[in-house]
């Protein structure tokens, strides 16, 4: 029950499973025509049947040379004029050939974006900010994520920075969404109020799908960077909406080790045979934990301060995907699809909800941990490195799960009669462990796509559509009428009106509140 590939070592022993149960998972995968599916998936053919879309992120990391098409024509010249168009554009920010408005420097970029315009490529970002080199590469620059449509958030990114040698990267699939298309409007009302309209050409650029809606924006279409509707948002990363904004930190040269380490991934999940395949044994044994022991969640502790947003990332990847209630045919399934994912970096986690999986609810865990730490330290006359230190929790944890405390061996250690409930572990619990040699771009490529197919096997044995996101749809169009609501309240004074006995109390109240606020106010931007 342990697999290795280029640089990853996978132990599954620590499940719930024995070598027979994985094989009846073989069976299952059969059944589910899951090796049809994958090549389905590589082929380009539309298996996003609702979105009538294919589904084919490998292609943004796929090599100049390989072939890979979406109705019949390759993709693969298409990613690569805009990676070269990136790496063009990149190397003139970071070289200061191309300057703001005001002849500076832009050593400042924020990218504007929500859900895979954002998580993805913050999780790589915080990754990479503490490996030697690329943090090389990124000496003097500064890389923010401007997400919540919260003003907070805008207060946040702003402060300290100064329009004049800040670049704003305004990231969207759509070109739509409300929160990144008010916060990409705040941004432009900064720049425009210190450096006047016409400095926006110089400190904006995008990446979407929707050009048309870019230039409607007024960003200069030559500098935006494009994608295709074959790319789903939170499969995003390896795009322009990832690799434009890390490339401006880090350089092109960074950003193409990490799209090669989720190149190889694809290559070993696309050929691999199942026993050896690192994403299927992960896809096959969360289906195991979700839908026939019935465990609901699943917990992400990465060993690595590092990987501390690979959690978040990845809650989107995979309960965007698979949080369906119903087949891909549309029939209302008679089971459970999906997991709650959640994490903390160890050992952060240890102290805080590690009890829960310990003693209380029974979590499939996965452990990550790096053989090398990015940034060792020794000091003269500890028992162990820091970093050894670290990894003593990542090998002592998933043996506590599994083997526990029984009460005999309390008795043993003579611990009070009363407190021996409370200090039994019943073991059985649990967890698998994931080594990488290394935490650099490479590996953290590789981390990712292991991820991203482990969620397309997941679905594909479920039977759903891993791709579309349907569900968050209704919140959104429900926030246009209380949008109007707002608008119609503070501007004419109307009264809350078409909603539930709850909604219009609550929204009475917050009116009444806040009724200082100007009707019709002039711009103010937040100081902090
Ligand atoms: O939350 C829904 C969603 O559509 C995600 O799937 C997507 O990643 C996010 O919104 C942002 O969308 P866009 O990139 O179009 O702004």
């Amino acid at each position: 029950m342990m697999v290795e590939f280029d640089g990853i070592v996978l132990d599954y022993s620590r499940q719930q499973a024995t070598v027979d149960t994985v094989d009846k998972l073989y069976n299952l995968a059969e059944a589910a025509h899951l090796q049809e599916k994958i090549h389905r998936m590589f082929n380009g053919e539309r298996i996003n049947s609702t979105e009538n879309r294919s589904v084919l992120h490998v292609a943004l990391r796929a090599p100049r040379n390989a072939v890979i098409n979406s109705d019949g024509k390759n993709v693969v010249p298409d990613v690569w004029n805009v990676l070269d168009k990136i790496k063009e554009f990149s190397e003139r920010v970071r070289n200061g050939s191309w300057v703001g408005a005001t002849g500076k420097p832009l050593t400042n970029v924020i990218a504007i974006g929500i859900g895979g315009s954002f998580l993805g490529p913050l999780f790589v970002h915080t990754a990479l900010q503490t490996d030697p080199e690329a943090s090389r590469f990124a000496k003097g620059r500064q890389l923010q994520f401007l997400a919540n449509v919260d003003p907070i958030d805008v207060a946040k990114n702003i402060a300290g920075l100064s329009p004049e040698t800040t670049l704003v990267v305004v990231v969207s699939k759509t070109f739509t969404t409300a929160e990144t298309m008010l916060n990409a409007r705040t941004l432009r009302a900064w720049i425009s109020k210190e450096l006047g309209p016409s400095a926006v050409a110089k400190h904006m650029v995008a990446v979407s799908t929707n050009l048309t809606l870019v230039e409607k924006f007024g960003i200069d279409p030559n500098n935006a960077f494009a994608f295709w509707d074959w790319v789903g948002g939170r499969y995003s990363v390896c795009s322009a909406v990832g690799v434009l904004p890390l490339s401006l930190q880090y350089g092109f040269s960074i950003v193409e080790k990490f799209l090669k380490g989720a190149s190889s991934i694809d290559q070993h999940f696309s050929s691999a045979s199942f026993e050896k395949n690192i994403p299927v044994l992960l896809g096959l044994l969360s289906v195991w934990n979700v839908s026939f022991l019935g465990y609901p969640a699943r917990a992400i502790l990465p060993y690595s301060q590092a990987l501390e947003k690979f959690a978040p990332h990845i809650q989107q990847v995979s309960m965007e995907s698979n949080g369906k209630g119903v087949s891909i045919d549309g029939v209302p399934l008679p089971f459970e699809t999906g997991e709650i994912d959640f994490g903390e970096p160890g050992t952060n986690g240890q102290h805080s909800f590690y009890q829960l999986i310990h003693q209380g609810r029974v979590i499939p865990c996965d452990f990550i941990g790096v053989v090398k730490s990015q940034q060792p330290v020794y000091l003269e006359g500890e028992v162990v490195n820091n970093h050894d230190e670290l990894m003593s929790n990542f090998f002592a944890q998933p043996d506590a799960l599994a083997y526990g405390k029984t009460a005999e061996q309390l008795q043993k250690e003579n611990v009070q009669q009363h407190l021996i409930p409370h200090k039994t572990f019943s073991g059985n619990r649990p967890s698998l462990c994931i080594l990488l040699s290394s935490l650099d771009a490479y590996r953290i490529g590789q981390l990712l796509a292991i991820y991203e197919h482990r969620v397309a096997v997941q679905g594909f044995i479920w039977g759903i559509n891993s791709f579309d996101q349907w569900g968050v749809e209704l919140g959104k169009s429900l926030a246009t009428q209380v949008r109007k609501q707002l608008n119609a309240s503070r501007t004419k004074g109307e009264p809350v009106e078409g909603f539930n006995f709850s909604t219009t109390t609550m929204l009475t109240r917050y009116l009444e509140e806040s009724s200082d606020v100007p009707a019709n106010p002039q711009t103010l931007l937040p100081r902090i």
